[in-house]
């Protein structure tokens, strides 16, 4: 089936990927001309593994095209995705502005029936304001059908969460929208055996906003019994493990660290709580949930102020800038949160990931970039590590101990064993454990 994806991010290009993979025709749409360029030059502008070679099969076989007119999308397909971005706005509120544009441009060009799909996240009730401006905006007297369909892939593992997805959610008022949309997805229903599941509109835009913040409250309660096990003497992986066995709470995020981020969890979060509150109810949980991740960053700040005594030129070494492995993605990563400070306080930076180094150096040019973990930790005087990439795991900790000034690891994610660090020589502290 043809298909055209507005919005080549993260989303975007994962889903109008894999959509050719699996046999359809895809046209790519993005207003950022570099970026539709460099896709054509087979340049990805995202850091996610598989990716490119997919890409280039695609390309090579002449299912994917990528452009920057919206026209050409609009009359390319009778299915168009909408995977715009939806930032965070000044009070949480999700900006929507790319959305309407997206819907008013659409709109603008379409020649005969279209059905836009809602890939992006967005509050509930976006269908219906999305309904209303494409009505406004149609130049032409043709139907058209709104649907919901919102994404849980990954970062890190994108791909395989694409095409082994725990459920397909769409919501829909036509029955000729379920028939599309099933269409499409039949290939990936039929290998990975998920559910598909349909529902109305608005039930499938709270779905994707509750789940999220489902899951960022397990990330928070985790970092929170954290806490109370650093007062108690006890070991939040001990006690982490003991609830995960239980199958009605299950193991999967709940792992304490530095707090959750990305382009996701905080912006989703504030979103809901703030939808919550405009149509009348007063989110306090999730209000919570908000204060613990804050709180937990603040909480390994004053750690790192408290053993240095004095910041203020002393060499940090920090490994990890992503705010997860698997991503060069840096939005709302904790790293984001301590480089300024700690610059901020005068400490000399030496920072280390695998992949969003680049990314991370436009915004902070002022550190120095180290290829090398121990190249990184060479004369440092503490070690912070924030994201647990596998290469961290691998460190031979004696040549560790041997590079640095000062043998201290403040672990924000749990990665190193405390007694194999600390058998080693280092000052070693991590989260929630004695
Ligand atoms: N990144 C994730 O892991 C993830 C997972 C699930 C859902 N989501 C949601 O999906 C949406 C997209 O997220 P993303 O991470 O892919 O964002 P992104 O910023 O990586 O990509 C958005 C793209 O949309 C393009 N764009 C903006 N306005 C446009 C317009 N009017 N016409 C054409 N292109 C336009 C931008 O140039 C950009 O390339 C967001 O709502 C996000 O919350 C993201």
């Amino acid at each position: 089936m043809k298909i055209t994806i507005v919005g080549t991010g993260y989303v975007g290009l994962v889903t109008g990927t894999c959509f050719a993979e699996i046999g359809h025709d895809v046209l790519c749409v993005d207003n950022d001309e570099r970026k539709i360029a460099a896709l054509r030059k087979l340049q990805m502008p995202i850091y996610e593994d598989g990716l490119e070679d997919m890409v280039r099969r695609n390309v090579e076989a002449g299912r994917l095209h990528f452009t920057s007119s919206i026209r050409e999308g609009t009359l390319f397909a009778e299915v168009i995705f909408i995977a715009v971005g939806t930032p965070p706005g000044y009070h949480g509120e999700p900006n929507l502005s790319y959305v309407e544009q997206v819907g008013r441009e659409v709109a603008a060009h379409m020649d005969g029936y279209r059905l836009l799909v809602e890939k992006s996240t967005v509050p509930v009730n976006t269908g219906e304001q999305l309904k209303r401006t494409v009505t406004k905006y149609l130049r032409a007297d043709v139907d058209f059908d709104v649907a919901s369909n919102p994404e849980f892939l990954r970062e890190g593992t994108a791909i395989h969460d694409a095409f082994k997805p725990d459920r397909i959610v769409i919501g829909v008022e036509s029955e000729r929208a379920a028939k599309l949309l099933r269409e499409i997805y039949e290939p990936i229903i039929r290998d990975s055996g998920c559910e598909f599941l349909t529902m109305n509109i608005a039930s499938a835009e709270l779905t994707k906003h509750a789940s999220n913040s489902f899951l960022a409250t397990k990330i928070s309660f985790i970092n929170a019994v954290a806490r109370v096990c650093e007062l108690a003497g006890a070991d939040v992986e001990q006690v982490a493990h003991g609830m995960g066995l239980d199958r009605r709470i299950g193991r999967s995020f709940l792992r304490a660290g530095v707090g959750y981020g990305g382009s996701c969890f905080p912006k989703d979060v504030d979103a809901f709580v703030y939808l919550a509150d405009q149509i009348g109810y007063d989110f306090t949980l999730l209000k919570e949930v908000q204060k613990i991740n804050r709180g937990q960053r603040e909480h390994i700040l004053r750690r790192i102020q408290h053993e240095l005594w004095v910041v203020n030129d002393k060499v940090i070494a920090i490994l990890g800038l992503a705010f997860k492995p698997g991503t060069d993605d840096i939005r709302e990563s904790p790293a984001l949160f301590f480089v300024p400070h700690l610059l901020k306080d005068g400490a000399r930076l030496k920072l280390w990931d695998p992949v969003a180094a680049a990314k991370f150096r436009e915004l902070h040019p002022e550190p120095e970039y180290l290829d090398d973990i121990l190249d990184c930790a060479r004369d440092a005087e503490l070690l912070l590590i924030l994201t647990d990439w596998p290469q961290i795991a691998e460190i031979p900790l004696d040549k560790l101990r041997d590079v640095m000034k000062c043998p201290v690891i403040i672990d924000g994610r749990n990665v190193l064993d405390p007694a194999t660090a600390r058998n080693a020589g280092f000052t070693y502290s991590s989260v929630g454990r004695p």
